[in-house]
């Protein structure tokens, strides 16, 4: 019993940090979203640069939105719905994901970087 209860305690103290830790932070991933800035603007009604307006881009089909963004025909192809898990693995590394992508970034290794990003995308909307 004492040892139970022992083991309870304890494993509270371990997992609480590490959830605090690990809870997706919209207001972390706006920052952390600075090194997709420079391809991409998120914001109603901005503009397209390197890469397509990002604004709304959480639960679309990929290559979709933007009409007048020139997308390529690999990710056109590639029939993708931008749901957690598939921008998870795109922004690890987008060329694993769509072969012939032209977004040329190297991906981000870090997955709470990877999902406070995405909680800040999906608030875009
Ligand atoms: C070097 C420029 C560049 C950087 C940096 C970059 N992207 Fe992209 N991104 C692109 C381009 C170009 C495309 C279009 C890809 C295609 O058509 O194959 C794209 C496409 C996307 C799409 C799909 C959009 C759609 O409408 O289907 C998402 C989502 C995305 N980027 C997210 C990000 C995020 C988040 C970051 C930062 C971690 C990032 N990108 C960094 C250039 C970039």
């Amino acid at each position: 019993m004492i040892l139970r209860l022992l083991t309870a305690a304890s494993l509270a103290t371990i997992a609480l940090p590490a959830l605090a830790q690990t809870a997706p932070d919209p207001v972390m991933g706006q920052k952390q979203f600075g090194q997709c800035r420079v391809c991409h603007t998120a914001e109603a009604n901005g503009a397209d640069g390197v890469g397509p307006n990002l604004f709304g881009v959480y639960g679309s089909k990929a290559a979709t939105r933007r009409a007048k963004f020139s997308y390529s025909p690999a990710l056109k192809g590639a029939k993708l719905v931008w749901d957690d898990a598939t921008l998870d693995r795109w922004l690890t590394d987008p060329a694993a994901v769509v072969k012939g992508t032209k977004m040329t970034f190297v991906g981000m290794p870090r997955k709470p970087v990877r999902q406070n990003i995405i909680a800040y995308l999906k608030g875009l909307k």
